[in-house]
């Protein structure tokens, strides 16, 4: 794969038109994700906030449209901080996190990497060369299967590290820091055949979650994830996956990464006033929880989730707000 950091959605399409759908499927709304900011409304119609990203609006003569913050122009780049808190984390923050949950999960320190500072003092890691060992009554199995949720994900660099989201700089595959990208390094040191490493692969990606509200920056962490699927078959057997293969993973994609306003588990902006008859007169209210500002009593489009491991296919699907009731 090219060693650059901007995927290239013409690609994706020339691949397969129905893997490209797939990545802009909402799973809730059965409809495509949607912007949800108006930075692109100056580029006419289908731009518009509450329009949804249709292939048409993003390849071809807009194949620029959708780029990483990092090459994103300054003043979007501040607009977006001050509007959605947009600011993205180092590789090195993320590194030194992940590493932390690691720490807690293996009871050790230093699992994957070990951290480090480069000559001009900046932290950086060095990963460690030797397969990873488990703890005692554990496995790589249980490691792959142990659920993770990015919330507010941007471009998702807790999940996967292509390239550090706020540098631009590409991260080669053996130095990645990612969640998903520990999972796959586990998967590519513990299988030996195709049919094993993709039903593991398929499990890894089944047990990583992300939510964002901005339609580019969703999109982008979904294509992250996407590319992350081909990058390591390619590592770990030196061919193409079947096109299939990537219909599966593209599938699981559009389920775990969603659009979600985070602080009110509903699709952004959904909210309905809500009429209140108050002594006869009629008068629209913000919704029971847009008022008293509860994360729970929204009335827009509830989230959806799919518990992948509940054996009853239909029961899967669930309210991502039930799992805070829980
Ligand atoms: C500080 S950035 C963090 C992005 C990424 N997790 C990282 O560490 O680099 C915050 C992200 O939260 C998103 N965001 C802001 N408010 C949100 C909300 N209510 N629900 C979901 N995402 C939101 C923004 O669009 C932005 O991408």
């Amino acid at each position: 794969m090219a060693e650059t950091i901007d995927i290239n959605e013409d690609l994706i399409l020339n691949y397969d038109a129905d893997v490209f759908d797939t990545l802009l499927r909402d799973q809730t709304t059965q409809r495509n994700i949607f912007w949800a900011t108006s930075d692109y409304e100056g580029l006419g119609e289908g731009f518009e906030y509450n329009s949804p990203i249709l292939p048409k609006l993003i390849t071809g003569k807009h194949i620029r449209v959708i780029r990483p913050r990092t090459l994103k122009a300054r003043e979007l780049q501040s607009a977006r901080a001050r509007e959605m808190a947009e600011v993205f984390t180092p590789s090195w923050v993320c590194n030194a996190q992940n590493n932390l949950i690691d720490e807690a999960w293996f009871g050790r320190k230093d699992v994957f990497n070990h951290e480090t500072k480069l000559y001009d003092g900046t932290p950086s890691w060095e990963a460690n060369p030797e397969p990873i060992t488990f703890p005692k009554g554990k496995t790589w199995k249980d490691y792959v299967l142990d659920t993770r949720l990015e919330m507010t994900c941007g471009e998702a660099p807790y999940l996967v590290s292509i390239y550090d989201t706020t540098t631009g700089e590409y991260i080669p595959i053996e130095r990645r820091i990612g969640l998903l990208d520990r999972k796959m390094r586990v998967i590519c040191e513990n299988t030996k055949s195709t049919e094993e490493w993709l039903k593991w692969a398929q499990e890894a990606y089944k047990s990583l979650y992300a939510f964002e509200w901005q339609g580019d920056s969703l999109l982008l962490a979904r294509e992250a994830m996407y590319d992350s699927f081909a990058d390591y078959y390619r590592y770990k057997f030196g061919t193409e996956p079947l096109k299939e293969s990537v219909k599966d993973i593209a599938y699981i994609i559009s389920w775990n990464i969603f659009q979600m306003d985070g602080l009110k588990c509903v699709i952004p902006n959904s909210c309905e006033p809500e009429t209140e008859d108050l002594f006869g007169n009629k008068v629209k209210q913000p919704c029971k929880g847009c008022k008293d500002g509860s994360i729970l009593g929204h009335n827009g489009i509830a989230v959806l989730v799919r518990d992948w491991h509940v054996k009853d296919e239909e029961a899967q699907v669930i309210t991502f707000s039930s799992l805070l009731k829980k």
